[in-house]
């Protein structure tokens, strides 16, 4: 897919850049709007996330790009396949959010699911949460619905800590959610974990 030939350059520089066994995250550029648009314009998608319009078009595509913010307080990456020349698949973000500073959230384009790549990409934005940012905690939140990223969340180490309600506006309204969050103890036991040689 080819970038819209008349728009302007993009606004920023690249900044952040995280590289994983797979991925590249990063800030998606105007070169990326079409394949945002493509795979965000699913009601798969968009059902299961708070704030995806839906139908979604290029426009869309071009207005996220064009307000996605790298730091200080909100990180928002595309996700980016390195098989197919970085192709976009994908967002992964943390930002605040009611009263948390740090709310992981994430999607991947579905002909790219259930290959790991969510749970890479946030297994990375946690790394960052940690490492980089000094969090004390990473919060998530998943419709009780969508076993897909509840397993996302358990693969990360997060715990279940709750029910609520959240935005969706899909939904228009507000949907019954699940919260989760690890805490950066259990981050660090996680990372240190002995090598015990059993089982090797
Ligand atoms: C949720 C989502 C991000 C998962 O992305 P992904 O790259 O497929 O995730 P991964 O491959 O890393 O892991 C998915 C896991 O869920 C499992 N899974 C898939 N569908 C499932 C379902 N309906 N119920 C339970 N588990 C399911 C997979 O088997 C896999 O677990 P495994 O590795 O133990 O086999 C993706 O489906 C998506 O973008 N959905 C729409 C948007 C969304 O839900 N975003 C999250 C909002 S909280």
């Amino acid at each position: 897919m080819s970038a819209p030939t008349d728009l302007p350059p993009d606004r920023d520089p690249p900044g952040l850049i995280i590289e994983t066994p797979r991925l590249v995250l990063r800030r998606p550029v105007r070169a990326d709007a079409e394949r945002v648009a493509a795979l965000a314009n699913d009601a798969g998608v968009a059902e299961n996330l708070s704030n995806l319009p839906h139908p979604y078009g290029l426009d869309d595509a071009l207005a996220f790009i064009d307000n996605t913010e790298v730091g200080p307080t909100r990180w928002n990456l595309g996700i980016h396949l390195k098989d197919e020349d970085a192709g976009f698949v994908g967002v992964a973000g943390l930002m605040p959010r009611d009263g948390e500073r740090f709310v992981l959230g994430y999607w991947i384009g579905r002909p790219y699911w259930n290959r790991g790549l969510a749970t890479e990409a946030a297994q990375a934005l946690i790394d960052f949460a940690f490492s980089r940012l000094e969090a004390p905690a990473v919060s998530a939140t998943a419709r009780v619905t969508n076993g897909a990223s509840r397993r996302v969340l358990e693969k990360c180490g997060f715990q279940y800590a709750g029910q609520g309600m959240g935005p969706s506006l899909y939904h228009r309204g507000m949907v019954p959610i699940d919260r989760f969050r690890i805490e950066r103890s259990i981050w660090t036991s996680i990372r240190n974990w002995a090598k015990t040689g059993v089982g090797a």
